[in-house]
C-alpha cells in the first residue's frame, strides 16, 4: 500500500463526494469545532444535528458557556446522553479563559489537556481549524484503516492501539500537500460514517478499494478484529 495514494484518492473523494454542509463545516472556529467533535464522540450526525445549534444560540462564545450555571449547560445536554461530557465541557470552557486567555490553544498538543479532550478529539481541532498535519483516530478511523491494511491485531490491545497510531500517522497527507489534511480528515470521518459502514460495506463506492486489503479477502466485516469488550 503506498500511503501516497491513500491520502491522494481520500482527499479527492472528500472533496467531491464528502460531506460538506453540515453546521460545524466550513468554519475554522475552534469553539464550534470544539462542540461538534465533542457532541459528535458518543452521538450519530442525526441526533447531534437537533442539538448543536441550539447550544450555540444559548451560549455563543466560549466565554458565556464558562460563566454559564452548570444546571443550564446539563439542561441543553439532555437528550444527549454521557452526561461527564457535558460536565467536561463546562470545564474545559472555564479552562480555556483561565489557561488560555480565552482562545482555545492551536496545537493538537496544549488541546489535549483540557478536559474532555482526547487526542483524537483534539488532533481533529487542531486539522480543521488550525490545518495541523496530525492523526485522528476513533471509531470509525480505526474501522477504515484496519479494512484498507488489513490489519487484524486484536484492538482491544494497547499494543495494537499503538501500532495503529503510527499506522494512522504514516498515511497522513504529505506535508507538501498543503490543504489537504482539512479533507483527508473530514473524508476519513465521512467514508467511515457513510461508505465503509460496520455492516455490508458499500465498496463499490469507496476510493480506496483497489487497496483495500479486507475487500480482496472478501471479507470486509472481518475487520476489525475486537475479542474482549
Ligand atoms: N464525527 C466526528 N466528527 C465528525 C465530523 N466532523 N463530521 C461528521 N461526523 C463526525
Amino acid at each position: 500500500l503506498i500511503a501516497s495514494v491513500f491520502a491522494a484518492s481520500v482527499v479527492r473523494w472528500q472533496r467531491s463526494h464528502g460531506r460538506s454542509e453540515l453546521p460545524w463545516q466550513n468554519t475554522r472556529d475552534p469553539y464550534r469545532v470544539w462542540l461538534s467533535e465533542v457532541m459528535l464522540q458518543q452521538t450519530q450526525v442525526s441526533t447531534v444535528l437537533g442539538y448543536f445549534d441550539r447550544f450555540l444560540a444559548r451560549f455563543p462564545t466560549v466565554a458565556e458557556l464558562a460563566t454559564a450555571g452548570e444546571d443550564e449547560v446539563f439542561g441543553l445536554w439532555s437528550g444527549l446522553g454521557y452526561y461527564s461530557r457535558a460536565r467536561n465541557m463546562h470545564r474545559c470552557a472555564q479552562e480555556v479563559m483561565a489557561r488560555f486567555g480565552g482562545q482555545f490553544p492551536r496545537r493538537s498538543e496544549d488541546l489535549e489537556t483540557l478536559p474532555g479532550i482526547g487526542r483524537s478529539t483534539a488532533a481533529a481541532i487542531a486539522a480543521f481549524c488550525f490545518g495541523e498535519r496530525v492523526a485522528i483516530l476513533d471509531g470509525n478511523v480505526k474501522r477504515v484503516l484496519t479494512r484498507v491494511l488489513g490489519f487484524d491485531s486484536d484492538l482491544s490491545s494497547s499494543a495494537s492501539e499503538r501500532v495503529l497510531w503510527g499506522m494512522a500517522t504514516e498515511l497522513l497527507p504529505a506535508a507538501s500537500e498543503s490543504g489537504a489534511i482539512e479533507s483527508y480528515t473530514q473524508g476519513l470521518m465521512d467514508l467511515g460514517a457513510t461508505v465503509c459502514m460496520p455492516r455490508k460495506p458499500n465498496c463499490l463506492l469507496c476510493p480506496v478499494n483497489e487497496i483495500c486489503v479486507a475487500r480482496r479477502e472478501g471479507a470486509p466485516e472481518a475487520y476489525p478484529v475486537k475479542t474482549r469488550k
